[in-house]
């Protein structure tokens, strides 16, 4: 199965990422986790991508889908995948469209994750996430069973940089203004399915499976 995860900062992909690709045992590709993982090891391409993430820009679309077609190109990939995060731009979703139609494959599915605005800012405010495995917890909605540490490898949870009210805004904008126009362009294709992303996080999930099937693609 083949799945692109689409939709706002903070509508619960990277949540819903992680119970999909366990029931449907496929690799959880986040273009974010990659990035923040690079900046914590200090990375050449961490360095770089930090000037824009700090200030919630886009990475350059160029080094951006260099390195998600380095990432499809691995074994684990054969199987499927679920990008969470990419593609962002039409550019991307091109480049994504033309890479697989050279190796004689397509999308199953873009599943946009719904929610409006007025959600977003208390999600994000509350928002810890380990910077080790990706995993993201809600002070509120779904704390950690230990205070501060991840359920699923022990590190530490903190908050992240760009989860600043204000950058939290600019990132709105580039949604709206680049990420956006994605739902059409899947639309067209018939590629797109919707789930409302208000609902608690398991009732996400059931819609989520219900929409997916039984994943035997
Ligand atoms: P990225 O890490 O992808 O950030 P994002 O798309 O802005 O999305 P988030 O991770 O903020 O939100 P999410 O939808 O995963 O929500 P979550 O599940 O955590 O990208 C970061 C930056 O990297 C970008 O700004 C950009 O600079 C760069 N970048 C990444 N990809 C790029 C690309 N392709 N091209 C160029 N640049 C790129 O949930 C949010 C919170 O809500 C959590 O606390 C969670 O517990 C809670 N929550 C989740 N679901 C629910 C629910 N149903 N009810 C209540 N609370 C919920
Ligand atoms: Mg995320
Ligand atoms: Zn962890």
């Amino acid at each position: 199965m083949k799945i692109v995860l689409l939709g706002p900062p903070g509508a619960g992909k990277g949540t819903q990422a992680k119970s999909i690709c366990n029931r449907f045992s496929i690799p959880h590709i986040s273009t974010g986790d990659i990035f923040r993982n690079h900046i914590s090891k200090r990375t050449p391409l961490g360095i770089e991508a930090k000037k824009s993430i700090d200030r919630g820009e886009l990475v350059s679309d160029e080094l951006t889908i260099n390195l998600v077609e380095e990432r499809l190109m691995q074994e684990d990939c054969k199987i499927g995948f679920l990008l969470d995060g990419f593609p962002r731009t039409v550019i991307q979703a091109k480049a994504l469209d033309e890479f697989l139609e050279n190796k004689g494959e397509k999308l199953d599915t873009a599943l946009l994750i719904d929610v409006p605005k007025d959600f977003i800012i208390e999600r994000m405010s509350g928002r810890r996430v380990c910077l080790s495995c990706g995993a993201s917890y809600h002070i509120k909605f779904n704390p950690p069973n230990y205070e501060g540490k991840c359920d699923v490898c022990g590190s530490d949870v903190t908050q992240r940089k760009d989860d600043k009210e204000e950058t939290v805004k600019d990132r709105l904008q580039i949604y709206h203004d680049q990420t956006q126009p994605l739902i059409n362009y899947y639309k067209v294709k018939e590629m797109l399915s919707i789930v409302d992303g208000t609902q608690a996080i398991n009732d996400v999930f059931k819609n989520i499976c219900d929409i997916l099937g039984s994943g035997n693609k």
